[in-house]
């Protein structure tokens, strides 16, 4: 089995030199293999977010290494580091960030506007993700005529259009109601099964982390437990986590 994200003793110290120091992350180290649905657990503040930003390389470590697809992200700079992001890296994110005055279809074939694609490569990718994830009838919808459900969707395609490497989600399913939450684990359930896209989600929320093969424990910075489904059902599973939260919460 490939490892498509490999992390190596990652540590993250905020604060400059004259302000106070604030130790995020310490000696994380894990690996993602392809086709696998990692989950990382944690409560408010435990670094969830801070160890996504580095992984999906929005942000530095103070030192360690992430490799993804055997290439060292810490050590790409400027343009390198966009080109990459934009070609490997898929993120979705709480709250949507779509943008306002483009419709569905321009969000989603961003990325690859932003490739300089041609543009029957782009509707052809496009129309393909868009009829995945159930999006035809709304392309020509600006966001503000898109329900919660709606635009998580869309954002969903706008990061999975040039099949990253890997897809980031920080909470994805957090602003939305839980039917809609749902049916969006539903299909990034469905994505990794049928694509074989290796997925990352941060999540505090157990019913989210249920659908995934893997979770990962984070507390203070550190990594303290895993859980593996094995061959548990999605329910079952939920179960095995909610137990885990109450002895590792001890
Ligand atoms: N830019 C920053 N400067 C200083 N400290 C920060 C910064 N960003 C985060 N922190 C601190 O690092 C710790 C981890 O924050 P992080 O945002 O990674 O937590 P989290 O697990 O994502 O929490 P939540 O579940 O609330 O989103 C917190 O104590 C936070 O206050
Ligand atoms: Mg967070």
């Amino acid at each position: 089995m490939t490892n498509v994200v490999n992390v190596k003793n990652i540590e993250k110290i905020y604060g400059t030199k004259n302000e106070k120091k604030y130790k995020a992350l310490s000696d994380i180290n894990f690996e993602v293999d392809s086709g696998e649905f990692v989950g990382i657990m944690g409560a408010s503040g435990s670094g969830k977010t801070t160890l996504l930003n580095i992984l999906s390389t929005l942000d530095k470590p103070t030192s360690g290494e992430v490799l993804i697809n055997n290439k060292d992200v810490t050590k790409l700079k400027g343009n390198q580091m966009a080109d990459f992001r934009a070609e490997e890296i898929g993120f979705i994110f709480q709250d949507f960030n779509l943008l306002e005055n483009l419709t569905a279809y321009e969000n989603i074939a961003l990325p690859l506007s932003l490739q300089g694609k041609n543009s029957d490569v782009i509707n052809n990718s496009v129309g393909k993700i868009a009829k995945k994830l159930g999006l035809e009838d709304i392309l020509d919808h600006y966001p503000t005529e898109l329900s919660g459900g709606q635009k998580q969707r869309v954002a969903s395609a706008r990061a999975l259009v040039h099949e990253p490497a890997i897809l980031f989600g920080d909470e994805p399913t957090g602003a939305l109601d839980s039917k809609s939450a749902r049916a969006l684990l539903e299909t990034m359930s469905k994505i990794n099964r049928e694509d074989n896209t290796s997925i990352l989600l941060v999540t505090h929320d157990p019913f989210s982390a249920s659908y995934c093969n893997r979770i990962l424990f984070i507390k203070d910075g550190q990594i303290g437990q895993e859980l593996k489904r094995e061959n548990s059902s999605r329910a079952e599973f939920y179960q095995e986590i909610l137990d885990s939260l109450g002895t590792f919460a001890e």
